[in-house]
This record gives C-alpha cells, structure tokens and sequence, in this order.
C-alpha cells in the first residue's frame, strides 16, 4: 500500500512515504521553507503542516494525493487530555490539540484530491517505536523479535513506552509513564535555565557536560528514579538552588558544567535501569530506540556498553521528524505489508548532473569538472582537504534526520586542532562544541574503541586511543571521545573514495565532517542553497555532484 506519514505537532515537521512496505522517501519541511527545525519551539507556535516536504515526496514518486491508501498523522487527539490535568504549564497546548482534531481538514486542503477519511491518526509513541523498531535490521524486517524504548519529552499523555515487536511486526506494550514524569522535559528545563533554547539545543548541554564533573549527582539521584514497573519518577528540580540561571549568551561557570555533568550522568543511569528491566523481562537481543533523547549518543553508548542487549539500534531521525515515517510504518505493517529496513539515511532531495550544471551556468559561476581517471572529485576534495581547506560537499540525495552522513558536509582537516574553531566560526557555533569525524570503515577500530561499529550514523561517541589523539586533535573532544560516522565503500562509494584519497595523501583516513549550513539556517538541501552557503562563509571548495568550484584568492 501507498502510505504518506506526516509529523505536525511537536517539533521537526516532516513527511514520508512508504510504497509496499519500502521506505522510499523522507524530509524535514525545514529543509523546503529555510526555516531551522520549521517553526521556533516557542509554546504557541504549537505546530506546522510540512507541505512542501508532504507535496515533494508525492511528486518525487510520481503520485498524486488520490492515489494515497493512507495518510498517517503521528498524535492521536483521542487519547489527549488537557495539560493542567497532566500536570503540565502548556497554557497554549489546547491550540494543539484542536489542530490535531483538524488535521484531515487541514490536509486535505493543503493536498488538493486527499479524501480526509484517509487520514489515520497513530499515537505519537507508538510512530516513535515503528520508526525505530519496524526500520531496524535487527527486527520484524529481518524476520526476528525487537525491544523498543522510545525515550521522549511529551506524546498525548504519556513520555515514554517500552514495548516488544514480534517478528510479525506486532507491538505488545509493556509500560508507558504518564505526563508530568519525563527525562525529555527534565533536560529540556535544565536546556533553558543554561539559556539556550529548550527543544532545540539539548545537544549544546550534552556537550558542556563533558567538561563538568557530576558533583549535584546525589540531589539529581534524589528526585529522579526508576521504578520497580519500568517507569519512572522526575520530581520538579530546584535548577537555581545548584546553579544560577543563565541569560541567553551569558557565560557558563564550571558550576553550570557540572550541573550538566549531573543531570547528564543521571539521565544514563536511568535509562539503563530502563532497559535492563525491559531486557530482563522480554530475554530478547536487540534493543530499537527512538524519541528526542536517543539522540543522546552519550547515553546511547553507556546502553550500547551495558544494557546487555547485543544490538543497540537508533532511528537515525529520532526526534520528532521520525514520527512521519514511524506512523506510515506502522499502518503499512498493521495492513500486512512486508517491511524493508532503513535504506539509509539518504532520502530527501537530489539532482541530476544536468540539473546541478544548469544551476552553475545560471549563477555564472566558474566551475570545472575533474579528470574521472584522475580520481574524480573525490580527488580533488582529498588534494584541498590534505592543504588544509574547507570543502562544502554536496553529494546525492539530502539527508533525513538531523545528521549530514556525507551528502551534505562540511570537511576539513582533522589534524589541525584550529580546524575546530574554525568551522565552529564559520558555523557561528560556541566554541565548547565538538565536530565529529567521518572513517573508513576498515581503519576505525585501530582508533576508536567502546561504542558499535560500524557505526554509519553519528549516533554513539567512541573513545579515541591516546596514540591517535594527536594525529586527528580537531575531532577529539575534551574528554577524549568523538561521535564517529564510519563509512563503508560498498553503502557510501564516494565518501570512501575520498577518505582512501586523504588518507594517501597524509597518512590519516579520517577528515572532519558537519553538516553543511551556516549560524541558525538548516542544512543546505538544494543546490542554490549551497551557492548560497558557499558565497557567503569562508569555504575554500564546493564540490557539487561531479564538478567543483574554487574560491578565488583575493590579493592582499
Ligand atoms: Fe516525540
């Protein structure tokens, strides 16, 4: 059957389509409309239909919104309740929870020849659980039994599900913990009261924990528990009787960093009581993971580590935007439909060569195409990257979820420890944040060690051996990890191509990789967007499909 998912609600508004069971297409609306994670998280801009994101993948495949069997919404309003009755201060959720009552009618209108009665609402945990659960390799796709864990800040009026999907691809649910307890608000507040922006910036806090020791653990242990059911208790923090609250931009202390460090440790050693109880009862193997806070890698790894579970598998899309493909999954397995794994990660947006070509002859800009036999662009990014420039690559179809896996990077040479600050300005990004890099495949456990390998998403942090830390400074974080994409020639021949060309050249088969965007703009998704990006920061070479351009030294 022909399913569009769609998330709305929450945050990341996204859509997916899932043609007999495969995933064929998935994009975030933000990478259409330019605007970061689409609407601000500010409480009353309580969502936002993905459109332009919902219309591509019907025009990308060919369809037109008749031909749909279904679309999935991911929040079902009938098992909502008002926020004061949760427990939560959401004093503009009832906003949300109309327009999730008309969302078909919203739908329909926004994709001309959609029958509202088509519109299946799944509950916004389980589309988290299939998105990970139903995707994974290791599970119903595969022919055998997963755990999930969706680990989340809100659904309709629960935070959290564990659950089991047999081989079929039927979900049992073992324990669900009801609104207010969450890990996700709880690192969302202490998000906020470090004056960063809560449902945004997680990943800033993640960061800071590093260089903080977990001296508040005690309180943190006090007022945040596992339970004998599965579940979980988040009593309300006192955040500015550990440390004071801080203005948007305001400097941190190291009193702040170890509130992080707190909160963080905390947050693992619940979630490994979560899993080792789901673990125990089920006996199963393999673990799937979804929901804002597996984007956690640092966590993630202390699951990967001792949770028990031979695989540890993460939505690469956890968050909300996941939810899209999630609910479309989930309905296409409840109808029968046989379910293939993630593809990759690679399913947004591409270009021809022809349409890049046509896109550099419109611009005007002087462009060459590099010698096939001559190793390609490949090469000739390895010849920049080796003299230490920084190359915007744009390669194949745009990337679904909140990492760019090579398609649509920023790269640089890791052995240069500037190279951090210089891609953190040229990102306009705090300067305490890490980069991560990309390895072949084949080199990186002579270099990185505890989290999984491979590890192709960027979804666990590995500890770099001493005797490497020296040789690839840029990408090794204060205390010694770094978030690893490891690539494989036969999933990813391009990149590979290029990492075997660097690692010719100086000895080392790792490059610096980020996602191509500038200071509070989403990922470049289009050419013109990587014009765009590349006229305006300091980038030394875009390398665009097959061709690439150089920046102009300016004299002086
Ligand atoms: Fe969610």
């Amino acid at each position: 059957m022909k399913v569009l998912g769609i998330n709305a609600l929450f945050h990341d508004p996204s859509a997916a389509l899932v043609v007999d069971g495969v995933t064929v297409s998935a994009a975030e609306e933000e990478r259409f409309s330019r605007r970061k994670h689409g609407h601000r998280p500010v409480p009353f801009a309580a969502w936002e239909l993905p459109e332009l994101a919902a219309r591509w993948c019907l025009e990308d495949a060919g369809l037109e919104p008749g031909d749909l069997d279904a679309v999935t919404y991911s929040f079902d309003v009938a098992l909502a309740r008002p926020a004061e009755e949760l427990g939560l201060h959401d004093p503009w959720d009832h906003l949300r929870q109309t327009y999730a009552r008309e969302a078909p009618g919203f739908l329909s209108t926004a994709l001309p020849g959609l029958d509202p009665a088509a519109v299946r609402n799944v509950p916004h945990h389980v589309a988290h659980a299939a998105s990970a659960a139903l995707a994974t390799p290791y599970g119903p796709a595969n022919g055998e039994p997963v755990d999930v864990l969706v680990l989340d800040g809100r659904g309709e009026c629960a935070s959290h599900l564990a659950g089991t999907y047999d081989a079929a691809g039927r979900l049992t649910t073992h324990h669900t913990q009801e609104l207010p307890h969450s890990l996700g608000l709880l690192y969302e507040d202490l998000t906020e009261h470090l004056g960063f922006l809560r449902s945004s910036d997680e990943y800033k806090v993640m960061a800071m924990a590093s260089y903080g020791e977990p001296r508040f653990l005690g309180e943190l242990r006090e007022r945040v528990r596992s339970t004998d059911d599965g579940g979980f208790v988040t009593e309300r923090i006192d955040w500015n009787a550990l440390a004071k609250r801080l203005a948007p931009g305001e400097e941190w202390t190291p009193e702040h960093a170890d509130l992080a460090a707190s909160v963080q440790r905390r947050l693992e050693e619940v979630l490994l009581d979560l899993t080792r109880w789901l673990r125990g009862r089920t006996g199963n193997r393999s673990l799937a993971l979804a929901g804002g806070v597996a984007l956690n890698c640092v966590a993630n790894t202390v699951l990967h580590a001792e949770s028990g579970y031979d695989h540890v598998w993460v939505q690469p899309a956890a968050g909300d935007s996941g939810t899209a493909l999630g609910s479309a999954l989930h309905v296409a397995a409840a109808a029968g439909d046989q379910l293939a794994p993630w593809p990759g990660a690679d399913l947004g947006r591409g270009w021809s060569d022809d349409e890049i070509e046509f896109v550099l002859r419109t611009a005007q800009l002087p462009y060459e195409r590099p010698d096939e036999q001559a190793g390609g662009v490949a090469a000739a990014v390895a010849e920049c990257l080796a003299a230490d420039g920084v190359v915007a690559w744009f390669q194949g179809r745009s990337e679904f979820g909140p990492r760019a896996l090579g398609h649509r990077s920023l790269m640089a040479h890791p052995g240069r420890a500037q190279n951090l600050e210089r891609l953190n300005d040229v990102k306009g990004r705090e300067q305490f944040r890490p980069v991560a890099p990309m390895v072949l495949s084949h080199r990186a456990g002579e270099i990185f060690s505890r989290g999984p390998l491979p590890s192709p998403s960027m979804l666990f942090v590995h500890d770099v051996a001493p005797e490497w830390r020296d040789r690839i400074p840029a990408v090794v974080h204060v205390d010694g990890t770094a978030r690893i994409q490891t690539v494989d020639p036969a999933d990813e021949p391009l990149v590979a191509a290029m990492l075997a060309e660097f690692e010719r050249r100086t000895g080392l088969p790792v490059v610096v990789n980020t996602s191509l965007n500038t200071a509070g703009r989403p990922m470049v998704d289009s050419p013109r967007d990587a014009l765009e990006c590349f006229g305006s920061a300091p980038v030394d070479l875009l390398a665009i499909g097959p061709f690439v351009i150089r920046r102009a030294r300016v004299a002086g």
